[in-house]
């Protein structure tokens, strides 16, 4: 899956992003900004498992790119003080890659499997033993004298991730006890993400500049990092180094971020449904082909934020344009769509 290239609100991860990520990713719960009710929820199941000194329950969080996915696992191993093996659903092409890894997990570790939904079907068959028994089944030999030999694992916590819930089978959800919906942050958690992240990074950002780079980032932490240390160069050549909210602002409208964190891609986007299309409704692929990106990119990135601000809907029919996208761009939405709201 691509994005379109550096696309700078984009969720997803850029090379450049990962010597950032390890400077700022939160290490502890206390640090993990936001999202109260998923912390809570697995702060009392850490302890509960920790008290009966057993292993955690698996869990599986889902959420668009950028929001905390990979940091809440490493947070999980951290809090119950063990270690984690990470590997990724792409990575497994072969039977033996996840054998490998399942019988080396030591007790109570933490195995961090991320875009669990693009496991290939027979290695996902391998998970629904090891995560509801703690046992695989080894075939030894071939032919018909193969036999099934069963072998035990440790008890073991199985962290999921990914950003495609509805790509996940049945009998692979089913078998996660915890299972948590990341929802992008708000405002003020973002403020408070920025604050922590300047100051690891040595930014000098006042409440304005906070404020201002909270408002563009699209609900989500990984993108808030990325404009910042943007702001933050154009600060250094501009302003002394200092992000006040009127540098943020200068420097993200030169970057193309509007003040409700929509780029370009965006802005194309709601312009083909209402100008093309006359507001919709339009497939999905339709939308993909006309403006040349890949759809796959389109509903996981694009469309959540632009649903979540209220500006695209997503009916059987397909995407349609609601009357706050007219608004937000100056124009007059037609009479017949008024009638469908
Ligand atoms: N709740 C939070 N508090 C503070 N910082 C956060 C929080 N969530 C995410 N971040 C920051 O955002 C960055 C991206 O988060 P992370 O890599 O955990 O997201 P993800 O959901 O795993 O993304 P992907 O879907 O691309 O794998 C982290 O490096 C961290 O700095
Ligand atoms: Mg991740």
């Amino acid at each position: 899956m691509t994005d379109t290239p550096k696309r700078i609100v984009s969720g997803r991860a850029f090379d450049e992003d990962a010597r950032l990520d390890a400077s700022v990713r939160p290490k502890r719960m206390a640090d993990f900004i936001g999202q109260a009710r998923v912390k809570e929820n697995i702060l009392i199941a850490i302890e509960a498992a920790r008290s009966r000194g057993d292993s955690l329950d698996h869990v599986l969080l889902y959420g668009p790119p950028g929001l905390g996915k990979t940091s809440l696992a490493q947070i999980i191993a951290n809090e119950l003080g063990v270690t984690i093996k990470t590997s990724s659903g792409p990575l497994l092409e072969r039977k033996g890659d996840l054998t490998a890894i399942l019988t080396s997990i030591e007790v109570r570790e933490v195995f961090f499997l991320d875009e669990i939904h693009r496991l290939l079907p027979a290695i996902e068959e391998i998970l629904y033993p090891a995560m509801e028994d703690y046992r695989i089944d080894l075939v030894i030999g071939q032919g018909p004298g193969a036999r099934i030999h069963p072998f035990q694992l440790n008890r073991f916590t199985l962290v999921g991730a990914t950003t495609r819930a509805g790509l996940i089978t049945a009998p692979l959800r089913s078998r996660f006890g915890i299972v948590h919906r990341l929802e992008y942050y708000r405002p003020e958690d973002l403020v408070e993400i920025l604050r922590r992240s300047a100051q690891i990074l040595s930014i000098a950002l006042d409440a304005g500049g906070a404020e201002e780079v909270a408002r563009r980032s699209r609900g989500t932490p990984r993108v808030a990092n990325r404009l910042l240390r943007r702001v933050r160069d154009f600060a250094e050549v501009r302003a002394q180094g200092r992000v006040t909210a009127e540098v943020a602002r200068e420097a993200l409208d030169r970057l193309g971020v509007d003040e409700h964190g929509l780029d370009e891609v965006d802005r194309n986007l709601m312009l083909t449904i209402i100008q093309k299309f006359s507001g919709g409704p339009v497939g999905l692929n339709t939308i993909a082909a006309s403006l040349s990106e890949e759809e796959d990119a389109i509903e996981e990135i694009y469309e959540p934020y632009l649903m979540q601000m209220g500006l695209l809907d997503r009916t059987q029919r397909g995407r349609m344009a609601t009357p706050l996208a007219y608004k937000h761009f100056g124009l007059e939405p037609p009479r017949t769509q008024h009638a469908l709201f």
